[in-house]
C-alpha cells in the first residue's frame, strides 16, 4: 500500500533493538552479529550463569574476528570487542527483556511446548508491532506461533541461522502463510543489515539447508555402519571430492550429535510429510553415541575425539 512508499515510515520502522532469547551457541551468535552491526541487543536466558556462558562464547568468537581486523594491534582488538559487547545487555527477566524490542529472536531448546509457552509470555510483554522470530531448525514455524492472536501471527516468521553464526553468511527466512508480506520484507531488511544473505522458504520440515544436510549426514553414518569406509575416509572423500569445508562426521560432531538425533527422530516420528521416511530412520550408531553422552565437539567426544 501507500505506506510502503513512505521513506520516513521505512526508516522509523527499521529494526534497531533486538532481543535474543537463549544464550547458547546459536543465541549468543545471533546477539553477537546483531551487535556487531550496531543494533542494541538484549540477551535473555534463565540464569546469570547461562548469560555468562553466552558472553564467554561471544567474547571468544569476537576475539577471532578482531585478530583478523587489527592483526598488529591488541589494544584495538580489545576496544573493538568491548564496544560490541557493550551493546549487549544480559537479562534473566523475559518480560523486561522484550518490552522495548523491535524484533525478538527465540533460540531456546528444540521443543514445541517450551517454545509455544515462551511466545505466550513474549506476547504479554512485547510491543504490539514487534516482529517475532524463531530460530528453530526442525519444528514448524506456524505451530510455534499457533496459539497467538492473528495480529501477532501476522508479525511472526522463521529466521534460521547457521553455526558458527559469525561466519556463516546464510539466514533462512521462513514464511508461515499467515504472516503479512511486510513482515517478510522487514525480516529480509534485518538479515541484510547484519551482513547476511537471506534465502526465503516455505514452512516445511528442515526448510532448505537441513532438509538436504540431514539426509546427507544420516547416509554417511549408514555408510559407516555398513563398513563401506571409515569416518576419516568418508570425511576426506567429501572434502576433497565434493569441496565441502567439513566432512559429514566433522559436521555432525560440530552441530552436536544430540541435535542431529533430535531433528531426525522428530521428523521420523512426527514430521509433516516425513513420518516414517527411511531417510530419517534411527541409526544404532548415532543412538549409541548420544546415549553414552558423546555429543561431539561440545562434549569432547563424538565420532572423533576432541580432548586435548
Ligand atoms: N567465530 C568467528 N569466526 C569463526 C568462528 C567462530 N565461532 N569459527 C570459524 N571462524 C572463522 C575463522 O576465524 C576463519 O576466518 P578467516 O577465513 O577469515 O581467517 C574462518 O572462519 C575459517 O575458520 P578455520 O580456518 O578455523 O577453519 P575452517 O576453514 O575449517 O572453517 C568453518 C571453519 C567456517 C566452520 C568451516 O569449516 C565451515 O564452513 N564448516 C561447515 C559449517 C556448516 O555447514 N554449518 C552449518 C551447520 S547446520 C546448522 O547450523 C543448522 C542447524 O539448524 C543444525
Amino acid at each position: 500500500g501507500i505506506r510502503a512508499f513512505s521513506s520516513s515510515a521505512a526508516v522509523s520502522e527499521a529494526i534497531k533493538r533486538i532481543t535474543v532469547v537463549g544464550g547458547g551457541q546459536m543465541g549468543a551468535g545471533i546477539a553477537q552479529v546483531a551487535a556487531t552491526f550496531d543494533h542494541q541487543v538484549t540477551l535473555v536466558d534463565v540464569s546469570p550463569e547461562a548469560l555468562e556462558r553466552g558472553r564467554q562464547y561471544m567474547g571468544k568468537s569476537l576475539g577471532r574476528v578482531a585478530k583478523k581486523k587489527f592483526p598488529e594491534d591488541p589494544a584495538q582488538q580489545t576496544n573493538w570487542v568491548d564496544s560490541i559487547l557493550g551493546r549487549i545487555q544480559g537479562s534473566t527477566e523475559l518480560s523486561k527483556g522484550v518490552s522495548q524490542a523491535d524484533l525478538v529472536v527465540e533460540a531456546i531448546v528444540e521443543n514445541i511446548n517450551v517454545k509455544q509457552s515462551l511466545f505466550a509470555d513474549v506476547a504479554q510483554a512485547a510491543p504490539a508491532d514487534c516482529i517475532l522470530a524463531s530460530n528453530t531448525s526442525s519444528l514448524p514455524i506456524g505451530r510455534i506461533f499457533e496459539n497467538l492472536s492473528a495480529e501477532r501471527r501476522a508479525l511472526a516468521v522463521g529466521l534460521h541461522f547457521f553455526n558458527p553464526v559469525a561466519q556463516m553468511k546464510l539466514v533462512e527466512v521462513v514464511r508461515t502463510g499467515e504472516n503479512r508480506e511486510e513482515t517478510v520484507q522487514k525480516a529480509l531488511d534485518f538479515v541484510r543489515a547484519i551482513g547476511k544473505s537471506p534465502a526465503v522458504c516455505q514452512d516445511t520440515p528442515g526448510f532448505i539447508v537441513n532438509r538436504l544436510l540431514l539426509p546427507y549426514m544420516m547416509e554417511a553414518i549408514r555408510l559407516l555402519e555398513r563398513g563401506v569406509a571409515d569416518s576419516r575416509d568418508i570425511d576426506t572423500a567429501m572434502k576433497l571430492g565434493a569441496g565441502y569445508p567439513m566432512g559429514p562426521f566433522e559436521l555432525a560432531d560440530y552441530v552436536g550429535l544430540d541435535t542431529v538425533k533430535a531433528i531426525v527422530d522428530g521428523w521420523y516420528t512426527d514430521g509433516e510429510g516425513l513420518k516414517g521416511d527411511s531417510l530419517f530412520m534411527p541409526s544404532p550408531k548415532l543412538n549409541e553415541l548420544v546415549a553414552a553422552g558423546n555429543l561431539g565437539v561440545k562434549s569432547g567426544q563424538g565420532f572423533y575425539n576432541y580432548k586435548k
